[in-house]
Formats: structure tokens, sequence, C-alpha cells
């Protein structure tokens, strides 16, 4: 069959009143992406020959997020069948297929989306699909009225349905197909004689019906892909059903989570196979783990690669643009950023590691640090292979330690070090035998009835 030209059309310029935030809907995230990059990648797939987003006059940072789209601007929220309309125009005639989409119903996926085309060609009657699913709690959702076959008579909000048509558990998950040659025609006649006096998209159904033109009801059977974002606590629900998607496929993928439910991932989490993930592991976005990698509990890495065989946490934090080595050892208490740790390299407890870069095997002590951070600019650090920072150094950036050279713990290095040589910088020890004996003579402290005490 001969494949028909596609545009979509993206609803995004609703007020999202029920998610009482200054920021648009399409903007809150699920596992760390915006709902419209969600809905975008599954729209991409379909290569269409157009895009276009409706959103809002003031809609704050959303036009940054749609990449290569045509945007429109709905002047006033007047309903989807009016954000449809101000699309027209950039649709320009266009006569192939065109799939209208709501931006707070971000999981569709393109199989889904593949299906509803094929459906709106089933016969040459059939001038529109419309998506649809069932839910157990129908409330809020347009109730889809079907005919014989899975032909549809028309649909009903929510807000105007008799006592009989609440009873309907098929909804619309709004998402159209629409014959182009006809959209405009349809659009141009609907009304706002309705419980909120909106212009509704979905009486496209009606609309087409009085001219003889058909439309069918594409059930799909996953009902999660299609639920509707309006409120925080329906944001809040969708994470937790793409949270256990996510735990799923990371064990399916050979990965050991052994607390799955309190394992956090971003949509782009990447695991190798034989990593075990320990109880309250936080991903956010842009995170790679090569295999067997030991992430211990209450670690919160985003934005890092994790080379294989290393051992993470407790309690580390990897942040952006950090690269962890094979066997590399990041242990509790650790702050890594945008630095890259070779392999075999360790800093085991309470370091901060930033803007830095630390070869294979250099052993950064307990308490360590870089001092990043001269008020004004960041500066890096750099680690050669081998050396071995001692505890509570500081490293005064920018500063370069070569390779195989040892810093003395409770050093402050502000001067490079050369490779293989020793670098003391601290006070020399001042010890005065009997001073503390002496000064308190005569007096019992807690310190002096400890010592004395037999056991
Ligand atoms: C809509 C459908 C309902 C369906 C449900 C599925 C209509 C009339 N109702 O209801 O049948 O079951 O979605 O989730 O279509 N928008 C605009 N401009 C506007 C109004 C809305 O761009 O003037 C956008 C919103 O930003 C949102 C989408 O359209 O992304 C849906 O709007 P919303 O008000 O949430 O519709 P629902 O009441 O959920
Ligand atoms: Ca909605």
């Amino acid at each position: 069959m001969k494949k028909t030209p596609l545009a979509c059309i993206i609803l995004a310029a609703g007020q999202g009143r029920r998610m009482n935030s200054a920021q648009p809907k399409a903007l809150h995230k699920l596992a760390g992406r915006p709902l419209i990059g969600w809905l975008l990648e599954s729209v991409d797939a379909l290569h269409p020959l157009k895009t276009i987003v409706v959103v809002a006059p003031d809609c704050g940072g959303l036009a940054e997020h749609l990449g290569d789209v045509e945007i429109v601007v709905q002047k006033n929220p007047l309903g989807t069948g009016d954000a449809v309309k101000a699309a027209l125009p950039a649709l320009g005639g266009f006569e192939g297929d065109v799939l209208i989409l709501l931006a707070d119903t971000p999981l569709v996926s393109s199989a889904t989306l593949r299906r509803l085309i094929e459906i709106r060609h089933c016969d040459a009657k059939t001038g529109l699909s419309v998506l649809g699913a069932e839910f157990e709690n129908p409330a809020g959702y347009g109730r889809l009225v079907l005919g014989p076959g899975d032909g549809l008579e028309r649909i009903v909000e929510d807000k105007d349905a008799t006592a009989a048509e609440h009873k309907i558990k098929t909804c619309n998950a709004g998402v159209f197909c629409v014959d182009g040659s006809r959209l405009a025609g349809w659009v141009n006649r609907i009304g706002n004689k309705n419980a909120q006096k909106e212009y509704y998209i979905t009486d496209l159904v009606t609309l087409a019906a009085a001219e003889g033109v058909r439309a069918h009801a594409y059930i799909t059977a996953d009902a999660g892909e299609v639920r509707g974002v309006n409120s925080r606590g329906e944001l809040a629900m969708l994470e937790l059903e793409l949270q256990n998607n996510l735990r799923r496929a990371a064990m399916a993928e050979g990965a050991t989570l052994t607390d799955p439910d309190t394992v956090h991932f971003s949509w782009d989490t990447k695991l190798g196979r034989d990593v075990v993930v320990e109880p309250g592991v936080f991903f956010g976005p842009g995170v790679t783990v090569a295999d067997n990698v030991h992430i211990k509990a209450y670690s919160y890495i985003e934005g890092t690669e994790i080379g294989a065989g290393a051992l993470i946490g407790p309690f580390a934090r990897l942040r952006p643009g950090t690269a962890i080595g094979d066997e590399a050892r990041i242990g509790n208490f650790v702050e890594v950023k945008n630095a890259i740790i070779g392999p075999g390299a360790k800093a085991n407890h309470l370091s901060y590691i930033g803007d830095a870069e630390i070869g294979a095997d250099v052993n950064f002590s307990c308490g360590a640090i870089t001092a990043n951070y001269d008020g004004v600019n960041k500066n890096r650090t750099i680690v050669g292979a081998g050396a071995m920072i001692g505890c509570n150094v500081n490293l005064v950036a920018p500063v370069e330690i070569g390779g195989g050279a040892y810093v003395a713990a409770g050093s402050t290095i502000t001067k490079n070090v050369p490779a293989d040589a020793l670098a003391v910088a601290r006070e020399k020890p001042f010890i005065k035998e009997g001073w503390a004996a002496q000064k308190l003579k005569g007096k019992k402290t807690g310190g002096q009835k400890a010592a004395g005490k037999k056991s």
C-alpha cells in the first residue's frame, strides 16, 4: 500500500490549571524527561513531513525543548478544537493524514500511532480514526460511544455525559488520525454549545458523520500508554508505572536490583550486564554503567559514565561531566563533579573531586579535596597516574601533581609537584612534654579520670 504523507499537530496550549504550576504542563518531567520530549520521540519515529506544536502565548521556555518543529500560538485556550484551528494556517492545505496528539498524553508509542493510522485507511468511507482505551476509573475522560464493529458514533465529554454514558469505560485517549483534505472544513464548523463552552476536537466525529464519513476507534490494550496527565497526582501515578517498566527492563537486561521499588531511573539510564544496584540509588539523566559495576545503597548519580567493574558508594554523589574508570572505587560521602577518574583509582571516603583529571591507580585518601573554585573561576586539577594523595589534602587548583608523587597528609598544595616527588605543606609538629599535666595539676578532668581508671 502506498504510504500517505503525514503531518502531526501536538496540542500544548491549555492552561493546565489542575497542575497549579507556573511552568507549562508539557515541561513537567517523567523519569527526568519533559512530557513533550516523550511525545516527540514517538512522533519523530513516524517521520512526519511536518510537526506543528500549538503553544500558549506565554509558554515559558517550552519552545527551547521543541527542536525542529513549527510553533503556532493559540491566543486564548478556548478548547482542543480551537487549538487545532490555530494550527490550520501552518498546515497550509496539507492533504495527507493529520495526526492530532495531546501534549499531556506523553507515553503513547509509535507502534500504537502506526496502528491508528492504518485503521484510518481501513476502508474508503472512513475519514478519521480515534485512539481509545478501557479505564477502570474513566472519570474525567471523554467516552467513546461505539456502534457496530469498531465504528465510532460520537464522543461525549465527561462533563456533558448522561448517567448512562458515565458508565462507559471505553475512553477517548485524545489522539486522532484525520483525512487532511477534510480536516479544515470540519474544524471550522466546531461550535461551543456544551457544558464547558469550549470548542471540542471530539466533535469531529459527529461533523464527519453528518457528511456520511465514518469514524473508527482503535482501542489499545495498553491503557497505561494513553493515560493523561492533568494533576500532579496523575503525574506521580504515571511516574510510578514508568519506573516499574524501567526497573523490569533493567533486570531483563541483566542488572540485579536488590530492592527494585527503591531505585529511580531516568529515561536514558543504561546499565550493563551483572551490574548490582543496591537500595535507594537515584539515576538522573545521562548515566551509562558498564558491566560488573556495583553501586552501593543511597548513591545519587547523574551525567556520568561508569567503567566496568567499578565500585560506587554507599552514599556517593556523581555529578554531570564525570567519567569513572574501570575498577575504580568511589566510596562513601565522596562527591565527584566534571572529573575523569582513571582506572583503578580510589577515593574511598569523604572527598570532593571537581574539575579534575585523576590518573590510573591514584589513591585519593580520606578527606582529600580539590579546591576548584577561587570565587570567580573554576580551575582544573591534574593528578598523574599512581600518585598518593594523603588524608585531608587540599589541592588548590589550578595545580598539577606528577605521576607517582606523594603528597603528605594535611598538606595544602598551591604549586605543581613533579613526578615521583614528596610534597609536604603543613606546620611542623610542636610537642612540649609534660605541658598538659602541668597545666591541669590538682584539677580533675574527664580525660584524667579515664586515663587513671583501672579496668
Ligand atoms: C481531553 C479530551 C477528552 C479525552 C482526554 C484524554 C477534548 C474536548 N477532550 O480532555 O475527550 O478523554 O483529553 O486525555 O478534547 N489544549 C490546548 N488548547 C486548549 C485546550 C487544551 O492546546 O484550548 C491542550 C492542552 O495543553 C492539553 C490537551 O490539549 O495538552 C488536552 O487538554 P485538556 O484540557 O487536558 O483536555 P481533557 O479535559 O483532559
Ligand atoms: Ca488532559
